[in-house]
Parts: structure tokens; sequence; C-alpha cells
């Protein structure tokens, strides 16, 4: 077989077949198919797609492609969660341990932030002392004992697939809704789960900014895991502005810790409460997932998911302390507030731009080598369709030693005020599974 003539096939719309798949993925893991060849690929499937099957054998190539975990000596039905990203997203904090206290084991592997997006492990690691750089092994223990795991990606893990995402990265092939699928359904089936549940965003401070866009992607996931045996549900959410109020890593800690203990922002609840509803539903603990949202709801005021968090974070090494006690976190006492020029109502907040501003001061990477700085990040303190004076504090900027005048700059412009009155947007579009999509 030659790779030439899998390409050539690709660019002309012939159909591929599972050894030329595997021969293709298998040869750029080991380097015997170049980075060159592996780029005109890609563009071939961004411009012509994968068919159902095509695609189901290039994700399963690329998982098998290193270690595929197994987690058969836990016990119950193991669901991970995975969102595309945005602004605020620190739905996994409360999600993970609330789920867990309710009895479905978590193993959860997730990243860090670049750009404008936060990464989960950036945020754990504000937490003093707690190690997100965890073996195999330590892995299963925490799946076993604990209940859940909250670790990064291991370089074992799906290796044709970071392979491809950094040279995706760099020939403008990242945006094609196939290799975006293959690529997160890969590394989230390498991980031993038997259900996913996907938080599929969409809005202007998402992957995908058209609703139609994502849903397709939501659906080509659905697809992929069922062709694979697993059990996916997609929910849609909205990411017209940024999620809860707090942007930044120790920052989104204490809003999580708030959810844990039965408070935090109307939509970080809603959100955590719904995917955790489809996740013990999927999980087989709850009967439906109005079942699994009373089950959410429950654990997350009686204590148990603040229990679980406890016990998660004392198991990966960090101060347990911080649940009760949040001002064990790294914290700044610099603030800077922006404040309406004008009176009016939000029409427009862009989530990417506060992305931006709080990764200029020190809480997000632009390169992948940079430091966080956990302390710093942005209180959001108005949304979409509020009624504004002049003179109110939209954002306070917890700052440390850089990036505060083109953060100020970056949120000054960031809104946009109008006189109309503006219904504030819906939370969620579309729930989808293997049998279509419907409403919530
Ligand atoms: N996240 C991934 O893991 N892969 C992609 O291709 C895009 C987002």
């Amino acid at each position: 077989m030659r790779v030439y003539d899998v390409i050539q096939k690709k660019r002309d719309r012939e159909p591929l077949d599972e050894a030329e798949i595997e021969f293709l993925i298998r040869g750029y893991t080991d380097g015997s198919v170049a980075d060159y060849q592996m780029s005109a690929f890609a563009m071939a499937v961004y411009f012509n797609g994968m068919s159902p099957d095509e695609l189901s054998w290039f994700t399963s190539a690329m998982l098998h492609s290193g270690d595929v975990l197994t987690l058969d000596e836990v016990a119950g039905t193991k669901v991970d969660k995975h969102s595309t990203g945005g602004v605020g997203d620190k739905i996994s904090l409360p999600l993970a341990p609330a789920v867990a206290a309710c009895g479905v084991p978590v193993p959860m592997i997730s990243g860090r932030g670049l750009g404008h997006t936060g990464g989960t492990l950036d945020k754990l690691e504000s937490i003093p002392g707690f190690n997100v750089n965890m073996t195999t092994a330590d892995y299963r223990r925490l799946v076993r004992d604990v209940g859940c795991c909250l670790i990064g990606q291991t370089a074992e893990l799906a290796p044709a697939d970071k392979k491809l995402y950094a040279l995706r990265d760099v020939t403008a092939t990242v945006d094609c809704i196939p290799l975006i699928a293959s690529s997160i359904m890969s590394k989230k089936l390498a991980e031993g789960i038997d259900a996913l549940v996907l938080d599929v965003k969409y809005g202007s401070g998402a992957f995908m900014e058209r609703l139609e866009d994502a849903e397709t992607l939501a659906r080509t996931m659905v697809g992929i895991g069922e062709k694979m045996g697993k059990q996916v549900v997609a929910r849609m959410t909205n990411m017209d502005q940024p999620l809860g109020v707090m942007v930044g890593n120790a920052l989104e800690v204490k809003e999580s810790l708030d959810v844990l203990h039965g408070h935090g922002p109307a939509d970080i609840i809603a959100i955590t409460v719904e995917l955790g509803a489809e996740m013990l539903h999927l999980g087989q603990v709850a009967a439906t997932v109005e079942d699994g949202r009373q089950q959410m709801r429950a654990v997350l005021s009686d204590g148990r998911a603040a229990r679980k968090f406890e016990q998660i974070i004392e198991a990966q090494g960090g101060d347990p302390r911080v649940v009760e006690d949040p001002s064990l976190l790294p914290a700044t006492d610099k603030r800077v507030s922006v404040k309406a020029a004008k009176a009016g109502v939000v029409h427009a907040i862009d989530a990417r731009e506060v992305g931006i501003a709080s990764m200029l001061l020190g809480g997000g990477r632009a390169r992948t080598d940079d430091v966080i700085d956990p302390r710093v990040g942005i209180e959001v303190h108005t949304r979409i369709g509020d009624a504004v004076r002049a003179g109110d504090e939209l954002f306070v900027l917890q700052v440390g030693d850089k990036g505060v005048t083109d953060a100020v700059a970056r949120l000054e412009a960031c809104l946009r005020i109008e006189d109309a009155p503006l219904e504030p947007p819906s939370r969620f579009g579309a729930r989808i599974d293997h049998a279509g999509s419907g409403p919530t």
C-alpha cells in the first residue's frame, strides 16, 4: 500500500477502506508517513469530508495509536463529560464530584488553557498541592477508590491525535468537523469510559459560533460513539457571554466551591445539573433524566458533593481545607473596575475578548510554555439583557503585575450597550443522542 494512493483517493472522493485508514494512521504515528503527506490528507478531508464508516475507522485508528485504558476492575458504568470549551467554563469542577457522589465513577482527563479559553487542569492546580500528573496506575486506583479522578492527558493517550492536532494548527485544517470530532472522540474513548456526555457550545465565545455547525459537530460525535458501541449524549449550550461571574483560575475554583455548597450563579448551576442528570442517567443510577436532575440538586445542596471534592483533592495531593476555606486559594488584593460609559441595555458581551483580557493579566497562555498566575482574572458583573446605569461597575479585574491597561481597554470595548430592551439568550439548545435531536 502507498500513502500517495490513500491521499489521492480522498482527494478524488473515492471511499477509503479500514485497512487504508489504519495504514495511514499507523504510518503517521511511527513517522513513516511524513507531515506533508498528512497535511495533504487533512486538507482533502477539509474539502471532501468523511463517510460515517471512514470516520469511525479514523477515530478508532487514532484511539489505538497509543494506550487504551481499561477500567474493568471498577464497578459501575464509567461516564465522562467533554466540553468544546468556553470562557468561564468551570463546569467540570462541581460536576465531577457531584456525579461521583451519586455513585457514578467519573474518570476525567482534561486539558490546559490556550488562547482565550481556560483549562480545567490550570484551574485545579490553583488548589495548593493539587497534582494532575498521575500515572495510569494512579488513575485506575483513584477511580476505583474515590470514584473520580481529575488528571491531564498522558503522552501515551492517542499520540496520533496529538501529532495531527499540532499539524492542523499550522495548516488551516482545525475548523473541520470530521477532524474535530475524531480528535475529541479518540482521546475520550481511550480513557476506558462506557458513556460520554458532550457539552457542545455555540455562540460568539465558542469554537463553533453558528448553532447549525455546533449541532453538526454534536451529531457527528454522537454518531462516532454509536458506531464504537458507546452511549453518547450531547447537550448544546450557549456561549454568547462568559459563563458564571468568575473568569480566571483560582477565581473559578472559588465559584465552583460556591456551587458545591448549593450557591453560585444560576447558569453554572443549571448546566451542572443538566449535564450531571445526563451522566447519572447514562450511568444507570437515575431512571430518567428528570430523576437525575433531582439527584443532582440534592447532592449539591446537602454537602455530599462538597465532601467528595475534598476526598478527590486529598487523594491528588491537594489541601482539602480549601473546600470550607476558599481564602486558602491564591488571591491578589489589587482590583481595578470597569464601569458603564452610558446607560442602556447590554446587548453583547464578547466572551472571547473577556477570555483574552484574563489571559493578558496572566490568567491564560498565549503560548504553551507561558506560566499562569493563578490569582488573577475578571469578575463579570453584567449579563446580556441587563439594564445598566452610567457608572455601574460591570467588570472587576483582579490583577497581578501585568496586562492591566490592555485588559481594561479590551473590556471597555467588548460590551455593546443600546437603548432597546433585549431578552437574554436561552442557555440551552437541543439535546442530541443516537435517536436524533429534541428539545431539552
Ligand atoms: N479539541 C480537540 O481535542 N481537537 C480538536 O480538533 C478541536 C478541539
